[in-house]
């Protein structure tokens, strides 16, 4: 009776504890594959308890108005930068790579992409400006008592609102608007942290670290332009001629990193950064029916899996035609993710589909070989699932994110250009199948990296739950941010320094000069 009852007591207390510990989360996600593994972040949050409500744009394409774990509030806005963008950008880009396009367009694309890409920023601002301007939503927000706004820095919307909103900030982020996260705040060596789009490793030779530098200054000079073209007015508009979207985007709370050091190379951290890499994988689900009939007629053979991604719906169609004939050769089935037209020399063995439950596939004991193009979330979940790899890059940090897999074994990258030239297609995937190593060290990164004393997406959700409970974490960011350049790497110091040494140098010089020529001169007179 005593022991009903005391279970009674704490099974009350935890369903109090577990309601009166609900937060109200305010988010501005950010579009695109970014949105994928944001909600997988929002569902863990809601059913944790949490109320969320997302700040969405009328013209949002993955951010749904209606959903069974979230509010939505609809900013109406006039234009937003659609999917065509992107496709017209990858075609772009695998046109050039093929030598289809002579260097010059080239670059008069590329400079119109980045002028592309201030416009994106741009029409986030109008979004930001929108919400401004309605005193009613803005009232609204200020009611809601949220305890803070989870938001994708990539986009600069969520950093000035919570600002605004005076709410502790969280990020879910691997980059921030140019450039990876760790470099904004973690101290960054660039002789041996290769830059995204380098192509380089965290071993690199002189000439590499030079390259190196110039990409980090680029890079920097790029941010700072894109910064103080859009977000920088918006801040001094809407809080206050002193504010600095800079310092704003580095005092985030917390720090949840798409990151796992058996993904990403070692490097110093910072103790607001939280690791989360792979968060978004969970064991395999069983398969739809049909899926799984067509998997299991593999037999031992074995499955291939191919996606090229959320963005691209359409590869050059002799391209599809080559991979279509070389897996055709293959005695394993494939299943291939494909927009567009249909190959014309497709295999029987191959399956074409809209969509597919990717991580349940990955998770199958027959799945053998993931083509893909090096996407963060698809690479996450073949090291969760130790699956090799063969990687076809088309842009922004693809090719990193697939040489970090290549160094260790796990996989065989092929460039745009040469994936239709000499059957290369045919024997880099040959090759990933037959050579047992390939696999045995994507099991072993596996293994590495699910041997944690938290889940990631746990490790996750207590920090969130961290951040509300102290309303904020201040005490685990650093003030570095505020400084100036030359304070944070101490030139000021250093010249100080300096120049106290030539003063005590001067000194002494004098001082010799003065005793030996008082100590000389009478023995000149002397003699
Ligand atoms: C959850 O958020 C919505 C939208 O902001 C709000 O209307 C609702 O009252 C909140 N619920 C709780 C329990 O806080
Ligand atoms: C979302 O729900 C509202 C209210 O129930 C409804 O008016 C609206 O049409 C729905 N929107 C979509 C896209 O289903
Ligand atoms: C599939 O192709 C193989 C080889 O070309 C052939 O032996 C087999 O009969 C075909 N199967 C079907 C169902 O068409």
């Amino acid at each position: 009776m005593r022991l009903i009852f005391c279970c009674g007591v704490v099974l009350l207390l935890t369903l109090f504890s577990s309601i009166s510990h609900g937060g109200n989360i305010l988010v501005f996600p950010i579009e695109g594959s970014h949105w994928v593994n944001m909600e997988v972040l929002l569902r863990a949050l809601h059913s944790k308890g949490h109320n969320i409500t997302v700040v969405r744009s009328s013209k949002s394409w993955y951010v749904k108005e209606n959903s069974t774990y979230y509010h939505s509030i609809t900013v109406p806005v006039e234009r937003a930068l659609g999917q065509e963008f992107l496709t017209s950008l990858v075609s772009s880009i695998i046109e050039f790579d093929r030598g289809n396009l002579p260097l010059m367009s080239f670059l008069h694309i590329t400079i119109g992409m980045t002028n592309t890409f201030v416009d994106m920023h741009r029409t986030v601002g109008e979004f930001v400006s929108a919400m401004f301007d309605d005193q009613e939503l803005l009232r609204k927000l200020k009611d809601s008592n949220f305890d803070l706004v989870l938001t994708d820095p990539c986009w600069g919307h969520g950093i000035i609102l919570a600002k605004y909103l005076n709410l502790p900030l969280v990020y879910n982020v691997r980059w921030l608007i140019a450039g990876e996260a760790h470099f904004s705040l973690a101290p960054s060596p660039v002789s041996y942290i290769p830059i995204t789009g380098t192509g380089y490793t965290d071993k690199m030779t002189f000439l590499q670290r030079v390259k190196n530098m110039m990409v980090y200054l680029i890079t920097k000079i790029h941010y700072y332009s894109m910064i103080t073209q859009t977000y920088q007015k918006l801040c001094e508009k809407y809080l206050g001629p002193n504010s600095d979207f800079f310092e704003l985007s580095l005092s985030a709370d917390l720090w949840l990193m798409r990151v796992d050091f058996v993904f990403e190379y070692p490097r110093p951290t910072m103790p607001n950064f939280v690791y989360m890499g792979g968060f978004q994988c969970t064991p395999a689900k069983p398969l739809p029916q049909q899926l799984e009939d067509f998997v299991q007629s593999s037999g031992e053979h074995g499955v291939i899996l191919m996606s090229m991604g959320s963005f691209v719906s359409a590869l050059p169609a002799d391209m599809t035609n080559e991979i279509a004939a070389a897996f055709a050769k293959l005695p394993q089935k494939v299943i291939w993710r494909h927009k567009g037209d249909r190959p014309a020399n497709l295999g029987n063995n191959t399956l074409l589909v809209d969509w597919m439950p990717q991580n349940d596939l990955l998770g199958h004991p027959k799945m053998k070989l993931f083509v893909a193009h090096g996407g963060t979330n698809g690479l996450l979940e073949t090291i969760y699932h130790g699956i090799p790899v063969v990687g076809i890059p088309l842009f922004f940090d693809q090719c990193d994110n697939l040489l970090r897999l290549k160094e260790r074994g796990g996989a065989q990258i092929l460039t745009i250009d040469s994936v239709d030239k000499d059957n290369n297609f045919l024997k880099a995937v040959e090759e990933v199948l037959n050579d047992p190593s390939y696999r045995m060290n994507m099991q072993r990164l596996s293994r590495l990296h699910r041997d944690q004393p938290l889940k990631p997406l746990d490790n996750a959700l207590f920090w969130t739950e961290f951040v509300m409970r102290h309303k904020g974490a201040a005490h685990l960011r650093t003030e570095s941010y505020r400084m100036p350049w030359y304070s944070y790497y101490s030139v000021d110091v250093g010249l100080f320094l300096f120049g106290v040494f030539l003063l005590v140098l001067t000194t002494v010089f004098i001082l010799m000069r003065c005793l030996y020529c008082n100590v000389c001169k009478p023995k000149v007179k002397q003699e």
